[in-house]
């Protein structure tokens, strides 16, 4: 008989098979309905008990949506939860009614209730979903899966992986999820990090493949707060993509990929190591030192010998901005945090001081606003060209998401990189960024580390 973690293993082996062949189009398209419940899996290693999570279809990653570039994606979500809950689509231009952000663009799905949101893909890339309702408690406890738009003509690869890394708070004892998600020391410090951390709900997962061997792998942060940086061993590789976006051309991966969290990165890598050595997608700890995230151990060769620098992905419709002439100046400052600077900021028309801004769970401020304010930060206009600056005043990282819209960084007074969504800024750091105002409705700009963005670092721009 097999033990649990065989057991385990082998199932995990037959999900990967199914969720990354093009065949599970088909299947997913018949099945319409995303189920938001309650289930029990196995995340910690064995000897330990399985942990009660909230998972889409009962799994954390929940199942992969994957369909071709502007087709529509249609699921009904079934709210099997204790709470109300509601699904954004991160990444993904959606029309502001489908944008999923309860208390914005729809009302949260109450238990028992379902929604079904309805919508165009436009753009190919990496994107995922996730519950947009109390985020940083329903994220955590695993509301969140991969959605992929498939390019009309992907790269040619063999073998299409999705990796969806994440970390787990869970009691050290018992195996359940930490439920102290509040915990003022989380909110105002780097956020919830986890102390199990997993790749597609597993902590050692293994893929084997043969040397010589191509494979695209699709990158999605989807933990609360974790910025992951990562390194290839055993593997030569190039990024193709950011945030789901193409690079104008494939960019070698020599040194460190930081993946902050709600950030995607799609890799095309070649096996390197020989049979019986094992590769790896290499995690840099908290001590610097490396730890696997992923393993490939290799078996026996492809008949593939090495190839060359693979092409640049098609590039998306849209071609944001390109010129800051006329650009609107807009300038977010953050403040607030441990060992901030922050002394007061206001919260229903009032001003507070840090302590009592503290009691009402407030730790942070953008514009001195240290809640979602019932006026946007800016009124655009469609069409209009924007640029925001981003001043972090305190001294811990953000991962910066504007929903609907992607923008560019803006360099020495120009717009430069791939499109993106989600923008890492560091402590003490001022960045910026330009977008068009293309899509028209109520879009969040906030802080993916999600226990900020709840105690603070969230605010939106209206776009008519
Ligand atoms: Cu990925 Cu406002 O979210
Ligand atoms: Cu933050």
């Amino acid at each position: 008989m097999p033990t649990r973690r065989t057991f385990l293993g082998q199932t995990a082996a037959v999900l990967g098979l199914a969720v990354s062949g093009r065949q599970v189009s088909a299947a997913s398209h018949a099945s319409a309905t995303l189920v938001a419940r309650e289930a029990s899996v196995q995340l910690a290693p064995g000897g330990y008990p399985a942990t009660s999570i909230w998972g889409y279809e009962g799994r954390a990653p929940g199942p992969t949506i994957r369909v071709l570039q502007g087709e529509r994606v249609r699921r009904r979500v079934v709210n099997d939860l204790p709470e109300p809950t509601s699904v954004h689509w991160h990444g993904i231009r959606v029309d502001n009614a489908m944008d999923g952000v309860s208390g914005l663009t729809q009302e949260a799905v109450a238990p028992g209730q379902s929604f079904d949101y309805d919508f165009v893909a436009p753009d190919a890339g990496t994107y995922w979903y996730h519950a947009h309702n109390r985020s940083w408690v329903q994220v955590a406890r695993g509301l969140h899966g991969p959605l992929i738009v498939e390019e009309a003509e992907p790269p040619e690869v063999d073998r299409d992986e999705t990796l969806v890394l994440d970390d787990w708070l869970l009691d050290p004892e018992t195996a359940l999820i930490d439920t102290s998600f509040d915990q003022p020391m989380a909110m105002s410090h780097g956020g919830r990090i986890g102390n199990l951390i997993t790749t597609n709900g597993q902590f050692d997962l293994s893929i084997p493949v043969a040397r010589h061997t191509r494979l695209r792998l699709r990158l999605i942060n989807a933990s609360n707060a974790r910025i992951f940086p990562l390194q290839l061993a055993g593997l030569r590789g190039w990024t193709v993509a950011l945030d789901g976006m193409p690079l104008a051309a494939p960019e070698p991966l020599e040194d460190v990929l930081v993946l902050a969290p709600a950030q995607r990165a799609d890799l095309i890598v070649d096996v390197t190591a020989i049979a019986g050595e094992t590769a790896h997608l290499v995690r840099i700890g908290n001590d610097d030192r490396p730890v696997s995230q992923v393993a490939f151990p290799v078996s026996g060769s492809s008949a593939q010998t090495p190839r060359a620098v693979p092409a640049a992905l098609p590039p998306n419709p849209g071609d944001g901005i390109r010129s800051l002439a006329d650009a609107r100046p807009l300038r977010l400052v953050m403040t607030g945090g441990a060992m901030g600077r922050m002394d007061s900021a206001l919260l229903g028309g009032e001003r507070l001081g840090f302590r009592a801004l503290a009691a009402r769970g407030r730790f942070w401020a953008f514009n001195d606003m240290a809640e979602m304010t019932q006026t946007p930060l800016a009124d655009l206009s469609i069409g209009e060209p924007v640029r925001l600056e981003i001043v972090n005043e305190t001294v811990f990282p953000h991962a910066m998401h504007l929903h609907g819209m992607h923008f560019r960084e803006i360099r020495d007074g120009r717009p430069v990189g791939p499109m993106r969504d989600t923008l890492l800024v560091a402590a003490q750091e001022t960045r910026e960024i330009g977008f068009v105002a293309d899509n028209p409705g109520d879009w969040l700009f906030h802080c993916h580390m999600l226990s900020h963005a709840e105690s603070g670092m969230m605010t939106w721009v209206r776009v008519t």
